[in-house]
């Protein structure tokens, strides 16, 4: 086991399945002390746990809504019981991502985006940073999208609620700076995950063909960006949009 993140303590939030399964494995793979959170997969969770023990990691799962104020507050009180105070934490979790036209619009639409990718990282956010402040150590990791660099039609609630999370990172990044805790976004482009099991290789073939290296990404190459964040050789990278998206957007 690479040991580079041991005795830290990470949360990544939907890591039942996708991308978050993938960031829980490598952080446990390199020594963290992973909490495996999930909303409605707890068998899903518990196989990422398996999976994260057999490598020799140290791992449990913890069901929660996190767009749910008293249930992230319960969260948090149960991780930081089980293996202490969470040095690491990653914002990752994700509903239904619906594409809808302009015309069919409606601000609930939007807001269900938000309340993933603004709501839950406030909830999450305020409930971690008295003790990173009070510690002078952090890593705040937002799992943002290649969507906000790249403008989608017919997307404009998930996009718009990708770069509202984005502008979370920048002034949370300036604002807990001088406590040496980081606030940063990686933003993947399309990485087929179980979501993506209805969607046609014709599509697949056309984004892949579009991308600069002529591929779709690995779940495990977003999870190795993720992870260098969370070590301490990337204390001073903070308030930066990370693009795992083979050239797709540039910075
Ligand atoms: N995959 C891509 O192509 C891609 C590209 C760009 C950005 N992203 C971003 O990457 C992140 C992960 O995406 P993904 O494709 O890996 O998603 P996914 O496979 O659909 O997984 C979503 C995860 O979120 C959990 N979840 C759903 N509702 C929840 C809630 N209310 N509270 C806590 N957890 C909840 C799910 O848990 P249960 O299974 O237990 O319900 C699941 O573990 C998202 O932020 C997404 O926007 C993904």
């Amino acid at each position: 086991m690479n040991s580079d993140l041991s005795n830290r303590v990470a949360l990544v939030t939907g890591a039942s399945r996708g991308l978050g399964a993938a960031i829980a494995v490598e952080l446990g793979r390199r020594g963290a002390r992973v909490a495996v959170n999930y909303f409605g997969s707890a068998d899903k969770a518990g196989r990422v746990v398996e999976e994260i023990r057999a490598a020799g990691g140290e791992a449990a799962a913890f069901g929660a809504d996190v767009r749910d104020e008293a249930q992230v507050a319960r969260l948090i009180a149960d991780v930081e019981g089980r293996f202490g105070l969470i040095d690491v934490l990653v914002l990752n979790a994700t509903g239904p991502q619906p594409m809808i036209k302009l015309d069919d619009l409606t601000w609930r639409a939007c807001l269900d985006q938000l309340e993933f990718f603004v709501k839950s990282p406030v909830l999450l956010v305020k409930a971690v940073m008295g003790q990173m402040k009070r510690r002078r150590f952090g890593r705040i990791i937002n799992i943002g999208s290649e969507v906000f660099g790249r403008g989608v039609p017919e997307f404009s609630n998930y996009v718009s609620a990708k770069g509202a999370q984005h502008g979370l990172t920048r002034s949370w990044a300036m604002e807990l700076a001088p406590w040496q805790i980081t606030v940063n976004t990686v933003a993947p482009g399309w990485i087929p995950t179980e979501r993506h099991a209805g969607d046609s290789q014709e599509s697949k073939d056309a984004y892949a063909a579009a991308v600069p290296m002529r591929r779709m990404g690995l779940a495990q190459e977003v999870a190795a960006t993720v992870a260098f964040l969370a070590s301490d050789g990337a204390g001073f990278l903070t308030g930066q949009n990370l693009a795992v998206n083979g050239g797709n957007t540039l910075g």
